[in-house]
């Protein structure tokens, strides 16, 4: 579905991603763990194209990115769930749910698909009126997660989606991250939090400095003893 293929990208003459390969196929859950400053979220913004990389390739569906705005991206179905949120503050939950259909194509589905996430996130609803920058860190996360559904993504692509939460929201939120899974939409997450992306992953990858240094399936990665080391303490 996804395809990366010898990226390379720089922020002025500091390169931060090196020959990066990853696939993700239609239906995976996929998560790149690494340290912070390792190239995660600059991976997801070359994808989005919010970023423009150097050399190297991302296709999605045989479709050339190179070739595409980020609007355009968002239409062909890749939704990003930014780092840090980034919800509207001043705006209602209903209101940012509302922001997420902003595409042409997820016009019509707007009212089912505001049923589906309240669904996903009870609490939402209850809080439907209530502006986003007065819910807790957790609630604006549901919040983001809701609003990029709002534009029925085939692949959504979460940063860092369980950062700065409480350990019972963290495992709520990869729960609603599996649920996601399960009722169609193929997952893209970047995470710090090793063992609990891995345990939900498919496949993985582990980026040290913009560099793929290990890839597998998730189980097999959590039993991995660099990654052991590295990053679990043991
Ligand atoms: N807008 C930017 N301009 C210059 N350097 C940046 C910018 N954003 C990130 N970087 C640098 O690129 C590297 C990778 O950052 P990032 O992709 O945000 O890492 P991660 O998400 O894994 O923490 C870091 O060294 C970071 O300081
Ligand atoms: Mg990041």
């Amino acid at each position: 579905m996804l395809n990366i293929d010898k990226l390379n990208f720089s922020y002025g003459d500091m390169q931060v991603l090196w020959d990066l390969d990853l696939t993700v196929n239609e239906g995976e859950i996929v998560t790149v763990v690494g340290a912070n400053g390792a190239g995660k979220s600059t991976t997801l913004k070359n994808v989005s194209r919010l970023v423009k990389w150097t050399s190297g390739s991302i296709t999605f569906n045989g479709a050339d990115l190179a070739k595409h705005e980020p609007h355009e991206v968002v239409e062909m179905g890749i939704v990003q769930v930014p780092e840090g949120r980034k919800i509207f503050p001043e705006m209602t939950v209903l209101e940012n749910l509302r922001m997420g259909s902003f595409i042409k194509s997820a016009r019509p589905d707007r009212d089912a698909n505001i049923d589906r996430v309240f669904q996903l996130f009870p609490r939402l609803k209850e809080r439907e009126k209530q502006l986003g920058g007065t819910m807790s860190g957790g609630e604006q996360q549901m919040l983001a997660i809701a609003r990029g559904l709002m534009a029925n993504p085939k692949l959504i692509l979460l940063d860092e989606p369980s950062l700065g939460l409480a350990p019972l929201l963290v495992k709520f939120i990869f729960d609603i991250i599996q649920e996601i899974n399960k009722q169609g939409v193929t997952v893209l997450l970047v995470e710090q939090n090793v063992y609990q992306s891995l345990r939900i992953s498919h496949r993985a990858y582990v980026l040290e400095t913009g560099r793929v240094v290990l890839t597998g399936k998730g189980e097999d990665l959590l039993n991995d003893d660099h990654v052991k080391k590295a990053f679990l303490g043991m």
